[in-house]
């Protein structure tokens, strides 16, 4: 069941379940070990307690099984102010410079990837989007020079479309990180 998450131990597990979805540099030349990361998905760079309990405008949800948190989704408000690629003229419109809805984070432990947690989590989250000024969620995936092919494919399925790449900067310890930009339109009542 997918609940509201607030109190301080289940903050400090989302921080150490997310540990486990961290990308491992020292493994990076290792072709089979990013093959398979691209295809479970990872997080380039780590966060902390801090950085969850900072965000006042925190959105944020989680599933517990046996009492212990197995998939998380973390929403934020912010200005949308990168300097992105974008494919469509209509979208940066429509997000460059506007407040919107970003999807931090959302993660599921590896036992219990695939089983529709994610998605879940994301239809929740929906009826937590209450400011009728924001029209879009926007969710930022490493592109390049490693794709997390199963956030794009997660993020496709549940209606995301892709809208903008970033040019090359340097990000965490990527010298040539590249993101793409994929958004959401919301439909509010
Ligand atoms: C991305 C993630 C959150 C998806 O969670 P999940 O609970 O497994 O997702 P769901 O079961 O709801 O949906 C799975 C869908 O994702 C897509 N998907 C998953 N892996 C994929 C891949 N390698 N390639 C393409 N699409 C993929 C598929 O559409 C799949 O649906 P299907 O099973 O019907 O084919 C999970 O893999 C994860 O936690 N990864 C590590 C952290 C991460 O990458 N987070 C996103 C960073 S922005």
């Amino acid at each position: 069941m997918v609940m509201k998450i607030i109190g301080d131990s289940d903050l400090k597990q989302i921080v150490e379940i997310s540990k486990l979805n961290l990308l491992d540099f020292s493994k990076i030349s290792d072709v089979n070990y990013v093959e398979n990361i691209e295809r479970t998905g990872f997080f380039v760079a780590p966060y902390t307690l801090d950085d969850l309990k900072d965000d006042k405008n925190k959105i944020l949800l989680g599933v517990k099984k046996d009492g212990k948190i197995v998939a998380y989704i973390w929403i934020s408000v912010d200005i949308d102010n990168h300097k992105y690629n974008w494919c469509n003229q209509k979208f940066e419109k429509e997000i460059f410079g506007q407040k919107i809805y970003n999807l931090k984070r959302i993660g599921v432990v590896k036992e219990k990837k695939g089983q529709g947690l994610a998605s879940e989590l994301l239809k929740s989250v929906s009826e937590y989007l209450v400011d009728k000024s924001i029209k879009y969620l926007i969710a930022s995936v490493a592109y390049s020079p490693i794709k997390n092919l199963a956030s794009i494919g997660f993020l496709e399925k549940n209606g995301f479309k892709k809208v903008a790449i970033s040019p090359e900067v340097p990000h965490y310890k990527f010298d040539n990180y590249q993101c793409l930009l994929l958004a959401k339109r919301i439909n509010l009542n």
